[in-house]
């Protein structure tokens, strides 16, 4: 499968993300709904980009007990959510409770199979905080070590920065889903990413899914800004 593109819908309200969907749904079919506006509008854009025949990406980061979280997961199946992500710090437990919990829905309702995906380390943490936090191993055998994690407990995959696709590819296997955030085209500004990569690379080192936000939300022109991106990634 060719790498596929997800809009991240970082908005505050429901019209603004339905502006986005309205216009880019012709040409992208996966958005990412994080908790800024999951927060502010609750199930109803999950069901408003579903209406547009799109596909939703939660990004919620799900962090707690076992049942918990399990329980979560269930709600965002039954929301008719096809990617959705959860700590992986959790621990072994919670990622394989949370993997019984789906395969058991999916098995009742025959419906497809979500993708599930692991957070290893934020992007936002270097090894000092992360050793502030407990934490002893560099940041690359953390995420390594948790992505392994992710894999015996049955997850599809993991988020992970562009700087890691060919060491994940490398170490996790071709099937394991590697869902990339941080991208920015050649010409687009780099905002608060730090370590970005573009389209082109992250394609061709393995991506399955680039996460893409304002070069495209902020673009003059969004539907070219799309466009020229998923026009990257078939090329790669
Ligand atoms: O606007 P931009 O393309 O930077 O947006 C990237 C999206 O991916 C945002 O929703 C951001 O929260 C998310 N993300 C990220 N880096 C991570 C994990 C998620 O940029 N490590």
């Amino acid at each position: 499968m060719k790498t596929q593109l997800i809009v991240a819908l970082d908005v505050p309200d429901l019209k603004q993300a339905e502006d986005l969907v309205k216009e880019l749904s012709p040409v992208v079919k996966y958005f990412k709904i994080g908790m800024q506006l999951f927060t502010a509008c609750g199930p109803n854009v999950v069901r408003m980009v579903r209406k547009y025949n799109s596909d939703v990406f939660l990004d919620l980061k799900f962090h707690d007990i076992p049942n918990t979280v399990a329980q979560a997961a269930l709600s965002s199946l039954r929301l008719g959510v096809s990617m959705f992500n959860v700590h992986a710090l959790g621990g072994d437990v919670m990622l394989a409770t949370v993997i019984q919990a789906i395969n058991k829905e999916i098995e009742q309702t025959k419906q497809p199979s979500p993708i599930v995906l692991g957070v290893t380390v934020l992007t936002s943490m270097d090894r000092q905080q992360l050793n502030r936090v407990g934490v002893i191993r560099s940041v690359k055998n953390e995420v390594v070590g948790l992505a392994g994690l992710c894999k015996k407990a049955g997850l599809s995959g993991v988020v992970c920065s562009g700087k890691e696709i060919k060491l994940l590819r490398r170490v996790m296997g071709k099937d394991f889903i590697l869902v990339v955030p941080g991208i920015r085209p050649l010409e687009a500004k780099a905002d608060d990413q730090k370590r970005i990569v573009t389209p082109t690379q992250a394609a061709e080192w393995g991506a399955d899914y680039i996460v893409v936000g304002r070069p495209i939300t902020q673009a003059t022109n969004r539907i070219q800004a799309a466009k020229e991106i998923l026009s990257d990634l078939n090329k790669a």
